[in-house]
């Protein structure tokens, strides 16, 4: 593990820590949560050996070829209002995209980013419970006990990677895939730290995604299109109107009524495609 000294921004990505292969970046800065390792802490590693994606899947995670890294948030943040972080930090990416490698890309509600109607990014957010004696009279919400929750924001980006394993292979994509120029991933990570701290910080002044909601509906790929809301109490379709200040797909269904998706355990897809 290698200590980098800089990134671009003041507390996103201070410290960073550098590693050649990690089992998964976000299991390893829980570990350095555990450990007393403050907001901010970053996790980048070269390789995973077990990394993580959504929803109990893989996230695949070769050398030398895409950007695997954990930031880990230890500001007193309600339970409830974790989920919008991954909408902040899908920003934060799109921005990083745009400035370091030339690329635009869309969001796909909540948190991926595409490219050619294609995946090259995802998100996994982890909330975790550490203990922390010194907080234990906070006036928060973990203030009856010393358990406070801390955010992990894992973001795994393909960025030079060209095959992928053949059931990604018709809806993976990569910054090299789609057209994007090559990074330098310190920059990039530099670039992506410094818009995350911006779009944190308006998220954490109003309290909600009030602030940002105008920008991501810009970014999102299933605004005004038809999708099918995969529901585990039943699928159902309509038009993704855009979100709501919390970060909630507004979805207009056939009946004309609109209904208010949260990504717990929810997804959208297109109704022909990935989007
Ligand atoms: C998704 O399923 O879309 C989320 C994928 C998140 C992958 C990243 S790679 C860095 C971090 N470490 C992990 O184990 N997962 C996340």
């Amino acid at each position: 593990m290698k200590q980098i000294e800089k990134t671009g921004a003041s507390w996103a990505g201070r410290p960073c820590f550098r590693y050649e292969e990690v089992d998964s970046t976000n299991e390893e800065a829980k570990r350095l949560a555990r450990q007393g390792a403050g907001h901010g802490t970053l996790v980048w590693a070269e390789c995973q050996t077990a990394g993580k994606g959504r929803r109990g899947r893989t996230w695949h995670s070769p050398a030398g070829a895409n950007l695997y890294m954990s930031l880990l948030l230890r500001q007193d943040l309600p339970v409830e209002d974790a989920s919008m972080v991954t909408l902040v930090a899908a920003l934060a990416v799109q921005e990083g995209l745009r400035q370091v490698c030339g690329l635009e890309t869309s969001i796909k509600w909540p948190n991926d980013l595409v490219a050619d109607g294609k995946k090259l990014c995802g998100i996994l957010t982890e909330l975790i419970f550490v203990e922390d004696e010194e907080r234990a009279d906070a006036q928060s919400i973990e203030a009856s006990g010393v358990n406070r929750p801390c955010l992990v924001v894992g973001i795994g980006i393909n960025l030079l990677q060209k095959e992928f394993p053949e059931e990604l292979a018709d809806r993976a994509t990569s910054v090299a895939l789609a057209g994007g120029r090559a990074a330098d991933q310190e920059v990039l990570i530099g670039e992506i730290m410094n818009a995350f701290e911006t779009y944190y910080e308006c998220f954490r002044a109003e309290g909600d995604l009030s602030g940002l909601k105008d920008l991501y509906e810009i970014k999102l790929i299933n605004r005004n299109r038809q999708v099918c809301v995969l529901d585990p109490k039943g699928s159902y379709e309509g038009t993704a109107l855009g979100i709501d200040e919390r970060g909630n797909l507004l979805v207009r269904t056939g009946d004309g009524s609109v209904k208010t998706v949260g990504s717990g355990e929810v997804s959208v897809r297109g109704l022909y495609s990935y989007v």
